[in-house]
């Protein structure tokens, strides 16, 4: 594969509606100046899979960006793949198609590339996304399964209006019996991956079932030490002449799946697209590193770890 056809891969939906960019840009950015820009020079330096959510309290600026991008850019709409997500208090039935039509109004778009379940979490619901009691425990919802949840997704696919479902946070364990039970099945499921926590059999799992693994973190959420300073990345990045950031985004493009990066700068977005596909000893001795870490206990509470509570954004 050539650096352009890494660059521009894109992965079949399994449900027919069309094909995700393997490069995606993540807008988990808690400034709305700065989801502006780094959301234009995403979509400048190439980026074409754009990855939003409720949660992120900045789908208007998200939108706006790829709004104005896409028309100074002559970009078309269909050129595009967007995603955003359901948040945790919004998983009773009742309350899923308004959920999903208040992020449609926000992102101004007519329709969705992909709508994903945030968590496997309820939390109450409600309008408060963090619901908390007196001594700051998190409300959960004990009345609403999961399953319950996801036949509301699936009747979100009928006017068109939504493309494709899945699911993000969730472990292999609560996937498998889900998917079993689905009259729709999941188009993708997106979860933290990286070297130091490649989640192999969840990868094996969907590849199998055409569900695209989405990564999300695979800089390691730019943690220091982290995978960008493993001496195994940054020797393969010296040798090829690449930057490690563009080691690990190979890395995680060339095992089969997508991914979603957050470049905040101009420079970093353009370093973050222009990857080079790695050789085959490179990608065996980055499946060989034993370092295992999880950086986002979002999967183990719906809780995210990335937000600071009360915080503005
Ligand atoms: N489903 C979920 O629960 C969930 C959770 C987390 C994230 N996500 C999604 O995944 C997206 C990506 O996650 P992420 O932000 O952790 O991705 P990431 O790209 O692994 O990490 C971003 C961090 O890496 C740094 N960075 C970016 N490019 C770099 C480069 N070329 N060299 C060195 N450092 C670089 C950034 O630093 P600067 O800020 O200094 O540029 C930032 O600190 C999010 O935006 C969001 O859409 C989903």
């Amino acid at each position: 594969m050539t650096d352009s056809e890494l660059r521009r891969k894109r992965l079949a939906l399994n449900n027919g509606s069309g094909h995700m960019p393997a490069l995606g840009f993540g807008t988990l950015i808690p400034d709305a100046a700065v989801t502006l820009t780094a959301t234009r020079d995403a979509l400048e330096a190439g980026f074409r899979h754009f990855d939003c959510a409720e949660r992120y309290r900045n789908e208007r600026e998200a939108g706006e960006a790829l709004r104005a991008g896409c028309a100074t850019g002559g970009i078309a709409r269909e050129e595009i793949f967007v995603t955003t997500k359901l948040w945790n208090s919004n998983h009773r039935p009742e309350r899923v198609k308004p959920a999903f039509e208040a992020s449609l109004d926000r992102l101004r778009l007519d329709y969705l590339d992909l709508y994903l379940i945030h968590t496997p979490f309820a939390f109450q619901p409600g309008d408060e996304q963090d619901p908390r009691d007196a001594d700051g425990n998190v409300l959960y919802d004990n009345g609403v399964t999961l399953l319950d949840t996801w036949r509301a997704m699936e009747s979100l696919l009928e006017d068109g209006r939504c493309r494709a479902i899945g699911l993000s946070d969730i472990t292999l364990v609560e996937l498998a019996p889900l998917y079993e039970l689905a009259r729709i099945k999941p188009s993708a499921v997106q979860v933290e991956s990286h070297p130091y926590l490649p989640e192999t059999d969840l990868l094996e799992f969907c590849k199998e079932r055409g569900i695209v693994f989405l990564a999300f973190a695979p800089l390691g959420h730019g943690s220091r030490p982290g995978p960008l300073e493993d001496p195994v990345v940054t020797e393969i990045a010296a040798r090829v002449g690449k930057s490690p950031a563009q080691v690990l985004l190979a890395w995680a493009v060339q095992r089969g799946g997508a991914l979603l990066t957050t470049p905040k700068s101009a420079a970093r977005a353009k370093e973050n697209f222009n990857i080079s596909a790695l050789p085959e000893d490179a990608l065996d001795s980055i499946n060989r590193i034993e370092i295992r870490e999880r950086l986002n206990n979002v999967v183990m509470t719906g809780v995210p770890g990335f937000i600071a509570r009360g915080g503005s954004r």
